[in-house]
C-alpha cells in the first residue's frame, strides 16, 4: 500500500508510540485520525500533528462498545473511507497472580485482571471489527496493525498483560486468514522495551536493569516501532505474522 493520502486511524495516539507513529505516517503523506480516551490530550496532540499535515482527533474509550461505535460514526462523517488502523491503545496494571509474604497471602483482584483485558484485548477486537466492516463496505483493500508485545510469551507480574498480548497476536493471525478474501491484510508488532511515558513510570534502577538485558544494550525509541508500521503498510505480501522489534531481547 502506498501511504500517500491514505486515511490511517491510530488508537491511543495522544502520546507515546501512537503519537510517533502518527507523525511518521504523516511525514509519508498519510491523513491521520488519532483516537484516545483523554479529550484534552486528544485536542493537544491533534493540534500539534496538524502542523505537519492533515490530522483529526477523536475521543473514545476503546474498551467500551458504545463509545467505539459512536466514535466510528463520527469519523464516517469526516472521512469517506479507512485505509489503515493501528490498534495501539494499551495499559499496564502489573502484579503477581498470588503473593505470599510474612505469612500473608494476597491475590490479584479480578478488577486488575479485567481492566487490562478490556483495554488491551477487547479494545483491539472492537476497533478491528468496526474497521473491517467499514473496509468491506467500501471495498477498501486496507491494512490493520495490532500492537502486541514481547510479553506475549509470558512475563512475571504480567498475567493480565501477557494474556491480552498473546490474544492480540492470535487474533491478528485469525483476522489475516478471515479477511484475506476482501484484500485486507492484518499483522501485529511485538515491541521490546521502548522509551515512552508508559515505561518512564518505572523506577530508574529497574530501567537501567532492563537496558542491560537487551542484547543491543539500550532501550528502543518510538521511531523504531513507527518504522515497523511503515514496513507493514508498504509490503503487500506481509500478513498474518508478528514483527518483533526488540533488539534480540525476545523473552
Ligand atoms: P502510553 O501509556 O505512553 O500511551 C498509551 C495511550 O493509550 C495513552 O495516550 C492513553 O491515554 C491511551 N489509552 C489508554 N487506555 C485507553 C482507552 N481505554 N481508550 C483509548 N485510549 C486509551 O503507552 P505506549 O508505551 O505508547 O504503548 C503503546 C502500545 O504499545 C500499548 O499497547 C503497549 O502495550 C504497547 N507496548 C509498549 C511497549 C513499550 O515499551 N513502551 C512495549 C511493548 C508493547
Amino acid at each position: 500500500m502506498d501511504i500517500l493520502n491514505k486515511h490511517i486511524v491510530i488508537t491511543g495516539a495522544a502520546r507515546g508510540l501512537g503519537f510517533t507513529m502518527a507523525e511518521h505516517l504523516m511525514a509519508k503523506g498519510a491523513v491521520v485520525s488519532i483516537v484516545d480516551i483523554d479529550p484534552e490530550a486528544v485536542a493537544a496532540a491533534a493540534t500539534k500533528l496538524s502542523q505537519g499535515g492533515k490530522a483529526f482527533g477523536y475521543v473514545a474509550n476503546v474498551a467500551d462498545e458504545a463509545s467505539v461505535e459512536t466514535m466510528f460514526e463520527a469519523m464516517k462523517q469526516d472521512h469517506d473511507q479507512i485505509d489503515g488502523l493501528i490498534n495501539n491503545a494499551g495499559i499496564l496494571r502489573d502484579g503477581l497472580l498470588v503473593k505470599q509474604r510474612d505469612g500473608q497471602l494476597t491475590k490479584m483482584p479480578l478488577s486488575q485482571w479485567q481492566s487490562v483485558i478490556d483495554v488491551n484485548l477487547t479494545g483491539v477486537f472492537l476497533c478491528g471489527r468496526e474497521t473491517a466492516a467499514w473496509m468491506i463496505e467500501k471495498e477498501t483493500q486496507g491494512v490493520i496493525i495490532n500492537i502486541s508485545s514481547i510479553a506475549k510469551a509470558g512475563n512475571i507480574g504480567q498475567s493480565n498483560y501477557s494474556a491480552a498480548k498473546a490474544g492480540v497476536s492470535a487474533m491478528s493471525v485469525t483476522w489475516a486468514k478471515e479477511l484475506a478474501r476482501y484484500g485486507i491484510r492484518v499483522a501485529d508488532i511485538a515491541p521490546g522495551f521502548i522509551e515512552t511515558e508508559m515505561t518512564n513510570a518505572m523506577k530508574p534502577e529497574a530501567k537501567e536493569r532492563v537496558g542491560k538485558m537487551v542484547p543491543l544494550g539500550e532501550w528502543g525509541k518510538p521511531v523504531h516501532i513507527a518504522q515497523g508500521a511503515v514496513f507493514i503498510f508498504e509490503n503487500d505480501y506481509y500478513s498474518g505474522r508478528t514483527l518483533e522489534i526488540d533488539a534480540a531481547l525476545r523473552l
